[in-house]
């Protein structure tokens, strides 16, 4: 087991426990980061310690993983402002334990005021900062609806899925060094894009051990305890998020909040070497993307191949690269584009992908049409697995750190740049030299196409794995390279969340990989042709395993953060 405590300012990274630890399990002042556990009964992995300890505490408390899973994302919410939210939107994937696999999509969506050119000035020439930051950016939250629509499947009251985030959010908790760093880095973007005094900026900078306090949000959450969505959508916190709108140039309306639904899909699912792969269908890619990448490698040895070898690491860049140019042409919200998901999961237009591959020699991206992915890496995943056998994926987001990084007013929570999602120029190049295509252009009530994949791998109808990661456009291909390393290359849960990871996007035509990403794997690729682009950490995959035959989890927080499990 690997921990790191926290308590007051005092930080230690040891293999073992370190300090007298509080019996209170949600100790705000006195945590301890657990990155790789075993348990017997239930597990909770997301990234911060204080929100899968209340997911923990849930299930120990008779919850289920529905329950765990809103308990969590509640406590994230509060004890993660960067990408935790409930001014965000998000996805649910879930295997219940009579066999029932569900998806939810709270996926924000477009105001009724948005359109095709709102980030256009007269020129026609793209002001992308527009859906980066500010009031502007933001997209209706989904996360609210989301947390109602999956009560369908909890068992507790509410009530008591959002006492830990109330209690975090009023009495504070003590924040890391990397929370620290992170409100330090924003600061500046909080004074200037914001109208009303915010919890996230102090006189001095933070620091480790800082105590972050939030009390209105605790008001805005006690609202949503009492009322029910009714508390976010309508009345007070509804008028708080408009009245900001209003201060800042914004368009959402009371309108927009009260027409917000949820909507529950049928969940994607699909074969793989004898395991179904249980994950997320439109508007998110995610599922589609990785039913692609995994349908084009199926029939090619790569376990024999080895984990990151040169022939594999090649033809998983190579199946990358074609679902992401797939990606860019074709996807969209469902509900507003015929989106050809059948063709491009054929089996047979899939082998009709690779019928360019060569062995051990780089593709390239020039004859592939026009498309591309513009996302922001900051999002957040976490999973749990209970002791009946019910398996939960979730994945939601802010979109940037901190999204918007404008506040709704008096409600204290933050609103996400979600809109940057969208494309907003159809067809031509964005701030980072990627383009888009009509089928992910603004319209009103739209959701943004989204990379969000969280993932179940199913054996013999019972949860094997459950996982997901943030990372933009790297989402995908994260949750791709994490389920070879389990189920080709027979890695333990933290192995395989931890090894360093490579990624290719189709555009730019250039492979990506992340600190101690192995000199000699460079080498190796360099040779075959590919352009190798040094870059920061790769995702923040979460994955627990629950072996069948025993039932024992094993629970993996990614250790590129401050990624914690719980369980019991
Ligand atoms: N904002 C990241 C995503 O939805 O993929």
């Amino acid at each position: 087991m690997r921990s790191l405590i926290l308590t007051g300012v005092a930080i230690c990274n040891v293999l073992v426990a370190c300090a007298q630890q509080s019996t209170d399990p949600l100790h705000p002042f006195d945590y301890t980061i657990e990155k790789d556990i075993t348990v017997q009964h239930g597990a909770v992995v997301s990234a911060h310690p204080l929100a899968s300890r209340a997911g923990a505490l849930i299930l120990q408390q008779g919850g289920n993983a529905v329950d765990a899973a809103i308990a969590t994302q509640l406590a994230l919410a509060v004890v993660y402002p960067g990408a935790g939210n409930i001014g965000g939107g998000g996805f649910l994937v879930a295997h219940l334990k009579n066999g029932r696999n569900i998806a939810i999509d709270y996926r924000e969506s477009a105001p009724a005021k948005a359109s095709r050119d709102m980030y256009l000035d007269s020129a026609g020439n793209a002001i992308t900062r527009l859906s980066l930051d500010g009031h502007l950016a933001a997209g209706i939250p989904g996360t609210v609806a989301g947390l109602f629509a999956s009560m369908k499947y909890a068992r507790l009251p509410f009530s008591k899925l959002i006492d830990p985030a109330i209690r975090l959010a009023e009495k504070g908790f003590v924040i890391t060094e990397q929370e620290a760093k992170g409100l330090n880095a924003s600061r500046e973007d909080f004074l200037r894009l914001n109208t009303v005094k915010t919890a996230f900026v102090k006189e001095q900078p933070w620091k480790a051990g800082d105590t972050l306090i939030q009390p209105q949000l605790a008001k805005t959450l006690k609202l949503i305890r009492s009322k029910g969505a009714a508390g976010f959508y309508e009345g007070e916190t509804a008028r708080s998020i408009v009245a900001e709108m209003q201060r800042g140039k914004g368009i959402i309306t009371l309108a927009d909040l009260k027409n917000y639904k949820a909507k529950e899909r049928q969940a994607l699912t699909f074969p793989y070497k004898g395991y179904t792969i249980l994950t997320m269908p439109l508007p998110s890619s995610g599922g589609i993307c990785l039913q692609q990448m995994m349908g084009m490698i199926a029939k090619y040895p790569i376990a024999q191949w080895g984990f990151q070898s040169p022939q594999a690491m090649q033809l998983m860049i190579e199946v990358e690269r074609r679902a992401y140019a797939d990606r860019a042409q074709y996807l969209g919200d469902p509900d507003f584009v015929k989106v050809p998901a059948a063709q491009l999961t054929n089996p047979k237009y899939l082998a009709s992908r690779m019928q360019q591959y060569v062995p051990m020699k780089a593709g390239n991206s020039d004859s592939t049409r026009a498309g591309a992915i513009k996302e922001s890496e900051e999002t957040t995943h976490l999973s749990v697995i209970d002791a009946e056998g019910n398996a939960v994926a979730v994945t939601t987001t802010l979109n940037g750190h901190f999204g918007s990084r404008t506040v709704a007013g008096e409600a204290g929570f933050l609103l996400n740049n979600e809109m940057d999602d969208f494309s907003v120029k159809p067809g031509v190049p964005n701030m980072y030299g990627l383009v888009g295509t009509e089928a992910n252009a603004i319209a009103p009530g739209k959701r943004m196409l989204s990379s969000m994949t969280p993932t179940i791998v199913l054996q013999q109808q019972q949860p094997l794995f459950s996982l997901g990661t943030p990372g933009g456009s790297t989402i995908i291909t994260s949750v791709f390279q994490t389920l070879m390393n389990v189920l080709e290359f027979g890695l333990s849960p933290a192995e395989a969340v931890n090894r360093p990871k490579f990624h290719h996007q189709w555009l730019p035509d250039v492979v990506y990989v992340e600190p101690g990403f192995p000199e000699s794997n460079i080498t190796e690729l360099e040779k075959m042709g590919y352009k190798i682009v040094k870059r920061g950490p790769i995702g923040r995959t979460e994955l627990i395993k629950r072996t069948p035959a025993t039932r024992v989890l094993e629970a993996a927080g990614d250790t590129r953060g401050d990624d914690s499990a719980a369980g019991y």
